[in-house]
This record gives C-alpha cells, structure tokens and sequence, in this order.
C-alpha cells in the first residue's frame, strides 16, 4: 500500500513537471470591454488599443483598418514598427523591413535601401532567437546596434561566382551569410554593400540584401537572390517587459504591480527588458489581468491527467483515485479501484532482485577478498614454515650449526646488492635475475630473484628448496640461506668467480687457458655429481638443465652444478618454453622430446652434449654453420662415422699424449648420444670411467697445479662423492687467501 501512495506521488510529480503546453481556452486575454484582436492578430493584455485598454503607452497598439483591402495591420505605439505576434511569454514579433542595394547591369546603383528600428524603452531585440543575414553573390553588410549609448556591429560577407555554387537550405557564405547580432540592443541597423556593383554577376544577381530575421523564418533558397526583392518585411523577435525593475523592486509598489492576477508569479528579467508575470503551475490565462489567471480543468483534456476514473479538478491540480496506470484486473482496493497487481508485483520483483545482486555482489567481494588474503596467509605460512622445516632438517643433521641455513633479511640483501642495482647483474634467465652481492662480512654472494610464485607452487618450492639444501656436494654451488620477507623467494648462493663453463669454452681469451687436462677435470667432476644425484641422493634428482651455461667454474676449475631444481621453481609449461626459447634445444634428449617420458638418461645425453662442447669448444646449436654443422651432436656423430674426428676437435687440446684419451672421450660422448635412451651408459658408469681416465692418465701429464685439498677430493670423489661440504662458507677451506674472495 504504502508503494502505491508512492507511486502515486511520483507520477503526479512527473506530470505536473512534464506539462508544459497549457491549451488556449476561450476567455478573453484583454481587459474587460476592450477589443482582443486586430485582425486575426490576438491583443492580449498589457498590450491595448486604446490608451484605457493598455497598461501604459508602452503597450498601445495601433490598429490600422482603414485599408479593407488589405487585412489590418497592428503597430507598436505611434511608430511605425508593425506587430506580427504578441506572445504573454514577453516576446513580439516585429515585421521589419530588408535593406537592400541594387545596381544596374552596367554597374550604376539603381536603388538602395537602409532601414532602421528604434524601439521604445522595456523592448529589446533578442539575440539568440534572431539572426542578422545577408543574401547576395557581390555582397556583405552590417548591422549596427546600440545599447544603452554605446554602439556595436557585426558583418559577415556573400559571395558566389555561378548560381551552381548555391545550396538550397545552406547559409554559410555562398550567397548567403548568417551571424549572430549583439546582445541587448534597442536599435538596429542594417546595410548592404556590394564589391564590384554586381558587374560580374549581373546575369543572374545584382542586388545584395541584408536584415535580422528571426531564426528559422527564413532558410535561404537561390531564388531568394531575386524573389526578395519583392518582400518588403520580414519577423524578428522582440522581447518585451513591464518595467526597468526586478521583481523584489516591483512588488515593493503594489499599485503598478504588474502580476495582477492571485495564481500569478513574477519572473525577474534576465536583462534589459524588465520584470514578466506568468501563471502558477495548473492556471493558465493572463496574469496580468485581476482573475487572469484560471485553472486548468485537466479533468476535460485526457491528454493533461492521468485519470482513469473519477478525475476530481482542484484548484491549481486535479486529483483522481485511480490514475490510468493503476487499471488491471484484481479487486478494487478501498478507493474502489482496480490495483494493478502485475505492476506492483514487477516492483516488488525489481527491488528484490536489485536487493539480492547488491547482498551476491557484496558475498563476491567478501569471498574474493578473503580468498586473496587467505591465499596471501597461506603463502606466507609455508614460506615460513618451510624454512623452520628446512632448519630443523638441518639440524638433524647434526652436522653443523644453524649457521647451516641462514635465513636473511629483506634490508641485509637489500644492501648486500645496493638495492638491486643494475650494474650487480650477473646473469638473467627464464627462471629470474642473479644479482652479486656484498654482505656484511665481506663474502660475496650470488642472489638468485625468483620470477614470482604461483601461491600453489610455493609448497613445491619449498621442497626444492629442502632438497637443495640436502644435496651439499662439493661441486654443487652451495645454497647459503633464503629471504623470504620479500614477495618473491631470494635465494642465496655462494658466489663463484671463474664464470660459467660455456664463457670459458666459446670465449676465445679463455678457452686458451681451458687445457685438456682442466677439461677432463671437469667433466669428470660434473658426471660425479649427475651420477651422485640420480642414484645416491636419497630420492633420485634429475637436473633436467645440464648445459654449459649451467656449469660454473671456481678459481681452481672446480665445476659447480648450478641452476639445480631452479627450473623446477618456474611452472612446468613455462620451464620448457623458455628452455626452447633459450636455445638449450641441442642438450635436449630427443627421446625425451618425443615421448615427454622424463628419465635420468637425460641428463646422460645433455652431459654427452657437453663432453662434445669440451672436447670440441663448438656450441651445442650453431646458427652460422653450414645446415649439417648446426647441430653440434649430429654433426659429431656424422664426422666419428667419417672418421673425421680429429678435424673437429679444438685444435689446443690435441697432442700426442692426449690423442688416446680424447678418443676414449669421444666414444664415451658417443655412447651418451645413444638415441635409445636405454642404451647409454647410466651416470655413474660415465663418471667411473672418466674418473679412471683422469686418474690413469695423471702421471704423463700431470701439473703442479693442483693443491691438496683436489688431490684429497680426487681420491674421495670416486667412490664417495656424496661427501657433504660441511660448510659452504667455508667448507673447502682454501690455504691461499687470494682464493678465498671468490666463495
Ligand atoms: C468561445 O467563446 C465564444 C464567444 O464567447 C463562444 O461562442 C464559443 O462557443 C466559445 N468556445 C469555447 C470552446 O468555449
Ligand atoms: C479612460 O478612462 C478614464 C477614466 O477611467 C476616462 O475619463 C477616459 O474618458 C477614458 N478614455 C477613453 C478613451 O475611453
Ligand atoms: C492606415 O494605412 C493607410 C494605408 O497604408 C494609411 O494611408 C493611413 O494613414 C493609416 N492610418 C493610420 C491611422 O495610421
Ligand atoms: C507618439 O507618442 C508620443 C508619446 O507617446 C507622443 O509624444 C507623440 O506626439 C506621438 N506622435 C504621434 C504622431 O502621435
Ligand atoms: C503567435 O504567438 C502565439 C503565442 O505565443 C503562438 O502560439 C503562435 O504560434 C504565434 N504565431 C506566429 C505566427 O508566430
Ligand atoms: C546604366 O544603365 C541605366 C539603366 O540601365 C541607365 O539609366 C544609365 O544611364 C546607365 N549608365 C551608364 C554610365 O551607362
Ligand atoms: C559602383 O557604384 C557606385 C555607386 O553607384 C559608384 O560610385 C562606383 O563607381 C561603382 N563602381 C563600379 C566598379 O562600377
Ligand atoms: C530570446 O529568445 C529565446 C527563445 O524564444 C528565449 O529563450 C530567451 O529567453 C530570449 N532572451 C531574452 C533575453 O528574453
Ligand atoms: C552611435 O551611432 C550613432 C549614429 O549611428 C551616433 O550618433 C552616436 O554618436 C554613436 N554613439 C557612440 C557612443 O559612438
Ligand atoms: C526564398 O525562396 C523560397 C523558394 O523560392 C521561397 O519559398 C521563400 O519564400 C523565399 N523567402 C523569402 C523570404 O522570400
Ligand atoms: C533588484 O534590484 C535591486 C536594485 O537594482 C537590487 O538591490 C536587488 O538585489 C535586486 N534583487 C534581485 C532579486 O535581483
Ligand atoms: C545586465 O546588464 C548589466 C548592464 O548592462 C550588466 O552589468 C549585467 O551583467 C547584465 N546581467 C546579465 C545577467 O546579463
């Protein structure tokens, strides 16, 4: 009930504001026994033709009938303005007259005419209902104006060459120009001017017009250049108003309070013109007459109430019980009317459905915000308590001290790599950025900054992480802690100083130094540590990266396995497209590639890819070669079966004392190459049998290099190499100071 009231109020509101057009209805709009009319011209009050009938002189109308061939014509006053239309709303029609200046064909001015109007005080010209217009193809004009005592004017030009150049309907400087005239002004002027007196269009124009004419009651044809010269006056909008006062002014003085009428309203002048009177909403007449002002009986005119029944006409309104959108079937309500229930139920509908989108779209917002902070919490917690679990792992251990694992500070890295400056770079990669860095106590470290984890992949790389930390081998770079106050995991390494294996091959300044001997090394000490994850590491750890990029070299040659398990961190689908991208396609395993079936005998055929890149120092994929060149294993393979090895091979490593071993090299690399990934040797049959070449061949060409501590590792690594560093920071401890600042 109470939403019907409602509605109700609402449609009323929406009427009475909507209901602009009153009808005109019989009564008469002048005061009582005075003519309304002069012709068909209406003559409402303030406006009269006798001096009794008008409010002052300034609203007199002279109605001229001495002429009955010609329908009467209205002046304004004494003067010679004629009235076309008189509006209550407080504008005139005036007719004026067209100035015009016509020349004969040989150029001599045949007529020309400058009218001008003055009008009375409480009459200004309006501008923006009038436009000043100039019609001709030689011509342009002015119009001058004046307010108060202070003249203005405006012009615009006309011009045409052939009459083919006019447009019907377009008044925009061919033939025909518009501007707008000055505000305010109470006299005008206009004049026409012509360039060449028409001389070089006089077939078809010579004569210019000019005139301020209200707007839309001319639309210019090309006719016109002629057919006005027969019409001698066209309508221009005049405002009028009572006084030179506002309304607060004119109400002080009841007795010449034009608003005469009880349902009247004054409306205070814009400028210029004075004071107007209208009637209230729901009166219509003349409210400047006493009982001017009448009510509108909406009852009578359907188009002006919304009743369907019982329309009841008040004063100023109406009011119906059952207005038209009320109809329905149903029963009648208390007021004997037929409730639309349909309309009714649509609301009630409605407003429970906006209810319950806000009460769904608020129960999103709640959930989506608490799943993104629980997704946060949830990430947060097994960042941390994947650390306390890799502390206690580590712990048990029982090998170390906490030191083991250190967890680091935001700032302490911050300031380790001044802030993540640029020029710490070290490497960048599909996995992330690997900053050096300084910490307190002078060591340098490598900072690895993970891409950002997936919140599902967090649990994942903290097993990683865990099983990163288990595998400490002496040629594994050694992770030393992890910060986990930042969005993204920061990993720290030890930092190693020779640079990568790949830097040390294919960069030609330092594959100098890259002797066989330092060659073998490596690759016997990368196969020990591949060997080492896939059968003695608690659960079998495949590197899926073995390449030269990924193999670092310390001061001493030492080859350190990187990157280990951090390809893991990086989504699968991402790990391998940038794997591709990256170009470590020649390492890729091509059974592995074809059957997706991953096996440590991947890495067999990725280290046998390195082997080739050592003994060889061409890269594993080589876009500048010939097509049959590019692949370094197919090409290997191809030139062992043409017994062409020796051609490719690094030309520094060749000599007599190595030749044997290199073709044992090669067949081992050949053997790792095996498309059947169940034929190649498994790591650890490769690292025994290169740890028996290195060992078999260190008396020949042995140097005096190698420091005791290689030597003790030499000996250990081939039958345990799972020996765990105890301590990265320190774990090979060095005898020569100016080595220690590379870990
Ligand atoms: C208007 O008034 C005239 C004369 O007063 C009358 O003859 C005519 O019927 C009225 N018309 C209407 C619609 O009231
Ligand atoms: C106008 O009204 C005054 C008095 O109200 C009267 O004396 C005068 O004669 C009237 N004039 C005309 C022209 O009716
Ligand atoms: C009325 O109009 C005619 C012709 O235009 C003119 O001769 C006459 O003087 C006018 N009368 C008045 C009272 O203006
Ligand atoms: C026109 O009206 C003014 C003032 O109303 C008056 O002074 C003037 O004499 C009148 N002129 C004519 C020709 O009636
Ligand atoms: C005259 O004014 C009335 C009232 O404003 C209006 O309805 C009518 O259309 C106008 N006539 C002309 C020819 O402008
Ligand atoms: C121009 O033509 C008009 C009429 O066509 C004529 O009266 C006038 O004398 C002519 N003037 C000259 C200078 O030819
Ligand atoms: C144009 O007409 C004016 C006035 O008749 C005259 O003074 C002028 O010389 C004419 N100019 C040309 C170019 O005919
Ligand atoms: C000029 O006429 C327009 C349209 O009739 C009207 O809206 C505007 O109020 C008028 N300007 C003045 C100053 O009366
Ligand atoms: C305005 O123009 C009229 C004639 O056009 C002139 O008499 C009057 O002095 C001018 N007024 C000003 C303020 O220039
Ligand atoms: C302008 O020309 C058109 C078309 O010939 C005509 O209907 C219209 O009345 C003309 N306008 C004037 C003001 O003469
Ligand atoms: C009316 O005009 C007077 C003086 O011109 C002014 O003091 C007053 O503020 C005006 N009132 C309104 C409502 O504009
Ligand atoms: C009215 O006119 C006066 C003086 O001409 C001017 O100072 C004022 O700004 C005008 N007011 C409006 C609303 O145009």
């Amino acid at each position: 009930m109470a939403i019907n009231k409602f509605m109700i109020l609402v449609l009323f509101q929406i009427i009475f504001v909507s209901k602009s057009v009153v009808s005109t209805s019989n009564f008469s709009l002048a005061k009582l026994n005075c003519r309304d009319r002069c012709g068909d011209i209406p003559i409402p009050y303030p406006f009269g033709l006798t001096e009794n009938c008008s409010l002052n002189e300034y609203f007199l109308v002279t109605c001229n009938e001495t002429t009955h061939s010609h329908r009467p014509k209205a002046y304004l006053m004494n003067k010679s303005i004629q009235i076309s239309n008189i509006s209550l709303d407080g504008q005139i029609r005036v007719l004026q007259y067209i100035a015009h200046d016509c020349y004969a064909p040989n150029g001599t001015s045949v007529s020309e005419n400058i009218p001008w109007i003055d009008l009375p005080n409480h009459y200004t010209i309006n501008n923006t209902a009038n436009k000043f217009t100039i019609v001709g193809c030689d011509t342009y004009g002015y119009v001058y104006g004046t307010r108060g005592n202070r003249n203005y004017s405006t012009g615009c030009t006309a011009t045409c060459n052939t009459k083919d150049d006019l447009l019907e309907g377009s008044c925009n400087g061919l033939g025909c120009c518009q501007t707008t005239i000055p505000k305010e002004i109470t006299s005008v002027k206009v004049v026409s001017y012509s360039f060449d007196n028409y001389t070089d269009v006089n077939d078809f124009n010579n004569c210019g017009y000019a005139f301020v004419v209200e707007e839309g009651a001319f639309s210019f044809s090309p006719a016109n250049l002629t057919s006005l010269r027969h019409v001698k006056k066209l309508p221009m909008v005049v405002d009028w108003g009572i006084e030179k006062k506002n309304c607060s002014e004119a109400q002080k003085h009841m007795s010449s309070y034009a608003c005469k009428s009880r349902n009247s309203e004054c409306f205070d002048p814009s400028n210029g013109s004075g004071y107007r009177c209208f009637c209230k909403k729901g009166y219509e007449g003349n409210p400047y007459l006493p009982h001017g002002c009448q009510d509108i009986d909406e009852c009578k005119d359907p188009s002006l109430n919304n009743c369907e029944r019982n329309c009841e006409n008040n004063e100023g309104s109406y009011k119906c019980s059952c207005p038209k959108l009320y109809h329905g079937d149903g029963k009648k309500d208390s007021r004997g009317c037929y409730p639309d229930k349909s309309l009714e139920l649509k609301l009630v509908a409605g407003i429970a459905l906006g209810i319950i989108a806000l009460i769904l779209a608020a129960c999103w917002a709640y959930f989506e915000l608490r799943r993104r902070t629980l997704i946060k919490m949830k990430q947060t917690f097994f960042l941390q308590n994947g650390c306390l679990l890799l502390q206690e792992k580590l712990m048990k251990r029982n090998r170390s001290s906490l030191e083991m694992v250190k967890i680091f500070t935001s700032s302490e890295l911050k300031k380790a790599t001044n802030n993540f400056d640029e020029n710490m770079i070290i490497a960048k990669g599909g996995y992330g950025i690997v900053y050096k860095g300084v910490l307190q106590n002078k060591k340098i470290v490598a900072i690895k900054k993970s891409r950002e984890v997936d919140p599902s992949q967090i649990e994942q790389f903290i097993n990683e992480l865990i099983i990163l930390m288990q595998v400490r081998h002496r040629n594994i770079v050694c992770l030393l802690g992890c910060c986990l106050e930042t969005q993204v995991p920061l990993l720290v390494y030890e930092f190693i100083g020779n640079g990568t294996l790949y830097e040390n091959i294919h960069n030609k300044d330092k594959s100098r130094f890259l002797s066989w001997e330092k060659r073998l090394k490596i690759a016997a000490e990368t196969a020990g540590v591949l060997s080492y994850l896939h059968s003695a590491a608690p659960t079998p750890i495949i590197h899926r990266d073995i390449k030269s990029a990924n193999i670092l070299l310390d001061a001493l040659f030492t080859a350190k396995v990187s990157d280990f398990g951090a390809s893991r961190l990086v989504p699968m689908d991402r790990a391998q497209l940038s794997t591709v991208v990256q170009g470590t396609l020649g390492y890729l395993d091509p059974e592995y590639m074809q059957t997706s079936q991953l096996t440590e005998k991947s890495d067999v055929y990725s280290f046998g890819v390195v082997l080739l890149e050592l003994l060889t120092g061409r890269k594993a994929l080589s876009y500048d070669k010939p097509e049959e060149e590019i692949n370094l294993a197919y090409f290997f393979l191809y030139t062992l079966r043409k017994d062409r090895l020796f051609e490719i091979l690094e030309e520094n490593i060749v000599c007599d004392e190595t030749r044997e071993q290199i073709m044992e090299v090669s067949k081992l690399a050949k053997k790792c190459l095996n498309v059947r990934g169940d034929e190649r040797p498994t790591m650890k049959e490769v690292a025994m049998e290169l740890d028996t070449l290195r060992l078999g061949g260190r008396n020949s060409w042995a140097r005096v290099e190698d420091n005791q501590e290689e030597i003790e590792s030499l000996f250990g690594e081939g039958l345990n190499s799972i020996s765990f560093s105890d301590d990265c920071s320190d774990g090979i401890t060095v005898q020569d100071d100016s080595i220690r600042s590379y870990y």
